[in-house]
């Protein structure tokens, strides 16, 4: 039978508890999740691709989904989609607020490709207030995050606000 397999986009910078808690949940509904850390022009980062990919395969290697993988691409979704043979994608909607820009994205991303599939999923009630934003700004005024990302990625992320 063919896998079922979906690609989770986003930036990741840094991943926080609610992308975990995402991919945690469509692990268990997929045969395999693929993190796609690609870029959004809205936003500058302050991890490196490289530094994001270390990051979400350390917080991976010592948990039990062995069905979650990490890629990178620096294209348009739909491309990567239809080079890879794929056509499901997994976004995360914590508050209303997201919906707006959820909305934009999946009518834009199917009009330049007409079989791909969005789904949707929630985070744990903890997570739907957390944003990677917020992480970023309490670890540059030397706040403790240790709440609100993985326990593998804490000492990376205060490194980086203490250089
Ligand atoms: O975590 P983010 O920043 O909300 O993720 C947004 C992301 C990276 C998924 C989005 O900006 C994206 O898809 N970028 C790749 C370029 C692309 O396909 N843009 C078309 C959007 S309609």
């Amino acid at each position: 039978m063919k896998q079922k397999i979906v690609v989770y986009p986003g930036s990741f910078d840094p991943p926080t508890n609610g992308h975990i808690d995402l991919i945690e949940r469509a692990s268990r509904i997929f045969d395999k999740v693929i993190i796609l850390i690609m870029v959004n022009i809205q936003k500058s980062y302050t991890f490196t691709v490289e530094e994001r990919v270390e990051m979400l395969n350390n917080i991976f290697k010592k948990r039990k989904f062995k069905n979650v993988s990490v890629d990178v691409y620096k294209g348009l979704l739909v491309d990567y989609l239809k080079k890879n043979k794929l056509n499901i994608v997994l976004r995360g909607l914590r508050a209303v607020s997201d919906f707006e820009y959820e909305f934009q994205m999946v009518l834009t991303n199917r009009k330049m490709f007409d079989r791909m599939e969005t789904i949707y999923l929630m985070p744990d009630v903890r997570w739907t207030y957390l944003s990677s934003s917020l992480v970023k700004e309490i670890a540059n005024f030397g706040g403790d995050i240790s709440d609100f990302v993985p326990s593998e990625i804490v000492s990376t992320i205060r490194r980086k606000f203490k250089q």
